[in-house]
């Protein structure tokens, strides 16, 4: 159907589409048109007069249509661009090529320049946002425009884009002079445009940046104890960015912080959110303090003239309704004069606001978009407030930067994404640097390192950026127990706990007899932190200390710090409000009370290890257990674990879980002795042997949820997310009998974890559990985090593993020379993938080696790494003493003609090779030439994979005559080379002689659809 028909058959859902529409679609459309001449200016006045969106888009309908098929095409292009494409799902809408550029520059000699601004309106009229103040003062001074209308264009009712039309419309209608005027003026400005900023304005950027530089001159989580300076131990963080628009499916690569709003990753082109997302403590809070001081510090992000953040946690706390410039100023930085000026310069000038706002997982309540709220001066309640600016409602055009822990990012909300980046906390540089600046004796940061660095399960945890804080702080205690000690979660917050202790009591006592001399105060915090946890509450008001008998001693302990206000005017209220440390060490709190505490029984036990329920809105249940439960209230032992169990209902799930891996840690045999009460170690006992048929019987009942695997194909897993805290939970136990009869109903043959946030700390616990299984399984670690410090904790499961599979997961050449080391004694493991990581040829020795010494090794998955060609000649040697091997895959290195020689030197009297892909791998004539010649003497390979190289039609002379002496293989992948129909014909002249080949692969060449006919019926096996 041509783009007139398509556009007649449709009519009804287009119409509906852009009369459902916003009118700044439906003018950006018409922008479009009148520059590509698809609308005279009669026709745009009459399609754009003022009534009911439909009817006027029936109008343009109608216009469009009576102009022929390429009118159509080009508004159906139009159409594409300026519509969300999920409104545009249900249409069919061709392929269609858009108009040629003639000229970039906007001004172009043979045309007016009124013609000129219209050729480029849709350019002109971004170009001009947030600079119409500027254009109307010039126009009115030069005498083009009066001053009514100058305020008539600038009313606040119309959007910065519609000013800029109403502009453009009235310079078209004064003449070719005004339109000169402007013409020049925007030729003056090249580059995105920031407005001079008058007096009043730069006064209050200088107040802003000077706060936000204050504000973020401390770590937030541990200002309190210590004065730890962000710019003295801030290092960069992994961050991550998915882009799932490349050709090569999802891949992963890594950015500054300074790029976060580049083009990289866009998911979602119409909006306007950032998402950063980070597991507790990766670094989320403190990569935006970072942010907020490179502004401030003008090092970065000077497109905006002022940034706006916030707590959601402190968001919380504003109950009553506020508007938009109540929220700016009162909640982040009052102006000292002017306020009404400095509120229209940020509407007036949205592309220059940046908003943050940190831990939206902490908010109260889940992100929905059922109230929309587009006014900025009408009061709401602050979420909603948030909720629109996050959808563009309000303050459209303005940048939005947000972090969140990955369990509060909803469907709804994705929608309103731009791109989501992961917090993946330190490289192993990263802690070495880390430790490095916090301690500034050089000596002692060698040995922290030495010691850290030789014993994996530590190192795994430094990983997350408070676990090395923490590490650091702790690491005299640590070192005692010598290097062979395995570190738990639970371990390294007991010694935070004993840290603070020693320090408080100044004692020379140790562990086990400060615990004791501190008993009450501890049951007071950790009463405080599962209240706090189950009712969703982080911050706490001196009453609510009171209420759960938080004396000033216990306060001056150090686990709980003042809550730093955001605002400048909160701080006028003189409230002094708490919060922990950070929020794991809440949830370390709460799961002390949970083992401690006489009260705390089976029930409650049991509703935070049950696997996740489809529940009502978490916020729902919360805000109903906090209506309904006061903070505190006296009740029998009973109504107590009742409420317990009722209120963990309450608590986010993700918090829930570190509770539950802290339970796990402290009725363990390890800590089961804390307090040294014999009463106590009793009901712990009891506790312990509950929590273990727990876990046992999630995961075992998780096992018995597999499907049985279908015909004739083996039993996979796809683990639930629950699997992996419950893996960590068994590490935290330290029980190997738990872990052995955990897995020992499992049998997979395939057990698959990718995209389960999986990074050393997981791998730690994973090896711990899987290390008892009886068979050997596939391991699937795709797309996780596992890095190279991953892969060493994984290396005690190795064994049972007969294949791994660890595609993107930011692993080096020497993760991979640990892993082959260990590989080289695991008879198991025949099949290794490290697609798409940063291997280069340093590590290819490892898997020569790995090739010659295992002779029941199968596939090797090299893809989308950066090997060269002399990389491809050490591993040839390898597969030349190798004949076990049957899949090798190489695509996307650069392996060139060299490579390729020796790959195919090295198959010539291989036996076993079935697969070989050398896809995108820069080969050319001479690589060619040899890959055809091994093609005559090997008599085993099945399908060779060479799409995007350089192959020529002479090339495919000599693949002629490998096929011809060929009787093995069965697929030949040739598409997106350089081969004509001449070097075609070579292959289906030999294809005569040859009944092995199923087909011939060579889509994407450069072939008419003609030729394409012709030869696809003389020889069917060849495919396009
Ligand atoms: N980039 C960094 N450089 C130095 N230290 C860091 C960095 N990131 C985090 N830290 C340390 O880790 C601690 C916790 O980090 P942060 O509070 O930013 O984590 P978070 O991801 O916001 O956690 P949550 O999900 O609980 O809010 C900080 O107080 C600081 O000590
Ligand atoms: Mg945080």
């Amino acid at each position: 159907m041509c783009a007139d028909q398509l556009i007649k058959a449709q009519r009804d859902q287009l119409i509906a589409i852009l009369g459902r529409g916003s009118v700044e679609n439906f003018e950006s459309i018409l922008d479009h048109l009148l520059a590509w001449d698809l609308l005279n200016w009669e026709e745009y006045e009459y399609v754009k007069s003022p009534r009911l969106l439909s009817s006027s888009s029936r109008n343009l309908l109608d216009i469009v249509a009576c102009k022929g098929t390429r009118a159509c095409e080009l508004f159906i292009l139009v159409l594409e661009d300026v519509i969300h494409s999920s409104l545009l799902t249900n249409l069919i809408l061709g392929n269609y090529k858009p108009p040629e550029k003639t000229d970039e520059s906007s001004a172009s000699p043979s045309l007016l320049a009124s013609q000129t601004l219209q050729k480029h309106r849709p350019d002109v009229v971004r170009k001009l946002h947030g600079r119409i103040a500027a254009v109307l003062e010039l126009l009115h001074r030069c005498g083009h425009f009066s001053k009514y209308e100058c305020v008539e264009i600038h009313l606040p009712i119309y959007t910065p884009s519609q000013q800029a039309r109403k502009l453009l419309d009235l310079t078209k209608a004064k003449g070719d002079d005004t339109a000169q005027v402007l013409l020049d003026y925007i030729d003056s400005e090249s580059g995105p445009i920031k407005s001079v900023l008058g007096n009043v304005c730069l006064k209050y950027q200088e107040k802003l940046s000077s706060t936000l530089a204050a504000q973020s001159r401390f770590l937030t989580n541990y200002a309190g104890t210590e004065n730890m300076c962000l710019e003295d131990v801030y290092v960069d963080c992994i961050l991550e960015i998915s882009n799932t628009t490349g050709t090569n499916g999802c891949l992963r690569r890594l950015i500054g912080l300074e790029d976060i709003f580049g083009p990289d990753g866009i998911l979602n082109k119409d909006a306007e959110t950032v998402l950063i997302t980070g597991e507790a403590g990766s670094g989320k809070s403190t990569s935006l303090q970072q942010m907020q001081q490179l502004w401030a510090a003008k090092q970065a992000f000077q497109d905006f003239t002022f940034v706006f953040v916030f707590s959601c946690r402190r968001l919380n706390f504003i109950d009553k309704h506020i508007s938009l410039e109540m929220l700016l100023f009162e909640h982040c930085c009052w102006p000292d004069h002017h306020q009404d000026e400095v509120f229209q310069y940020i509407l007036d000038h949205p592309e220059e606001i940046m908003f943050m706002f940190d831990g939206f997982d902490e908010l109260k309540f889940q992100f929905t978009d059922e109230e929309r709220h587009c006014s900025p001066t009408k009061p709401t309640i602050a979420l909603n407030l948030i909720f629109n600016l996050l959808q563009g409602n309000l303050m459209k055009n303005t940048k939005k930067v947000m972090t969140s822990r990955p369990s509060a990012v909803t469907a709804i909300l994705r929608k309103y994404l731009q791109k989501e980046m992961t917090l993946k906390g330190f490289s192993p540089e990263g802690i070495e640097m880390f430790i490095r600046k916090c301690h500034s004796n050089s000596s002692s940061a060698e040995r922290i390192l030495y010691f850290v660095e030789a014993n994996p399960a530590l190192h795994g945890l430094c990983h997350v950026p408070f676990f090395c804080w923490i590490v650091s702080k702790c690491h005299e205690q640590l070192m005692q127990n010598g290097s062979d000690f395995t570190p738990t979660m639970t371990d390294v917050y007991l010694l935070i706990l004993e840290h603070f202790l020693l320090h408080f009591t100044h004692s020379s006592q140790g562990m086990n007899e400060v615990l004791p001399s501190q008993v009450g105060a501890i049951l007071h915090l950790s009463k405080l932190a599962l209240d706090g946890l189950t009712s969703c509450c982080y911050i706490f008001s001196a009453v609510q200390l009171q209420e759960a008998e938080v004396s000033e001693e216990d306060i001056s302990l150090g686990f709980l710090v003042h809550s730093h206000s955001a605002s400048h005017a909160s701080s006028v209220v003189n409230n002094r409000n708490y919060e922990f440390l950070h929020i794991t060490v809440q949830c370390f709190f709460a799961a002390l009370y949970i083992t401690l505490d006489d009260d705390v029984g089976q029930s409650t036990l049991y509703s935070l290890f049950k696997p996740r329920q489809k529940k009502t809105s978490s916020f729902m249940m919360s805000a109903t257990c906090i209506e309904g439960c006061p903070f505190y209230c006296h009740q029998s032992p009973e109504q107590h674990e009742n409420r317990s169990e009722t209120m963990l209902q309450g608590a986010k799930r993700s918090n829930l879980q570190i509770t539950a891996s802290f339970v796990s840690g402290l009725l363990s045999g390890r800590h089961r002795n804390l307090m040294g009460k014999s009463s106590l170690i009793q009901k712990q006992s009891k506790k312990y042997k509950l929590v273990k048929k727990y876990l046992e019987k999630s995961i075992q009942k998780h096992f018995l949820s597999i499907p049985p695997a279908v015909g004739g194909e083996k039993k996979s897993m796809h683990a639930l997310p629950e699997f992996v805290w419950w893996i960590k939970c068994i590490y935290e136990m330290q029980d190997s009998d738990l872990a052995k009869q955990a897995v020992s109903k499992l049998e997979v043959d395939h057990l698959k974890l990718t995209y389960c946030g999986i990074g050393p700390v997981e791998c730690t616990a994973l090896a711990y559990v899987l290390k008892h299984l009886k068979n050997p399984v596939g391991l699937q670690l795709d797309y996780n985090s596992v890095g190279d410090v991953g892969i060493e904790q994984l290396l005690p499961c190795l064994n049972v593993c007969h294949s791994i599979y660890l595609r993107a997961n930011n692993i080096s050449d020497q993760g991979v020379s640990k892993l082959v080391d260990r590989a080289l004694g695991c008879c198991n493991l025949q099949k290794i993938a490290l697609f798409h990581n940063n291997l280069t040829d340093a590590c290819i020795q490892n898997f020569a080696k790995l090739l010659i010494h295992n002779d029941n090794f199968l596939a090797l998955r090299l893809g989308n790494n950066h090997l060269t060609g002399a990389g491809a000649e050490v591993l040839a040697e390898g597969l030349k003493q190798n004949n076990s091997i049957q899949y090798l895959g190489l695509w996307g290195n650069k392996i060139g003609d060299a490579g390729a020689c020796a790959i195919a030197a090295a198959l010539e009297d291989n036996t076993s090779m079935l697969w070989l892909s050398l896809v995108g791998n820069d080969i050319g004539s001479r690589g060619a030439r040899a890959l055809a010649a091994m093609l005559k003497k090997n008599t085993v390979l099945e399908e060779l994979c060479l799409q995007e190289n350089s192959l020529v039609d002479e090339d495919m002379l000599h693949f002629a005559e490998g096929l011809q002496n060929n009787s093995s293989l069965k697929v030949l992948k040739l598409a997106n080379n350089k081969i004509s129909r001449k070097g075609m014909e070579f292959i289906a002249t030999a294809l005569k002689h040859n009944i092995t080949i199923a087909s011939v692969c060579l889509g994407g060449n450069h072939v008419t659809a003609e030729e394409i006919q012709k030869m696809t019926r003389a020889e069917r096996r060849l495919t396009f």
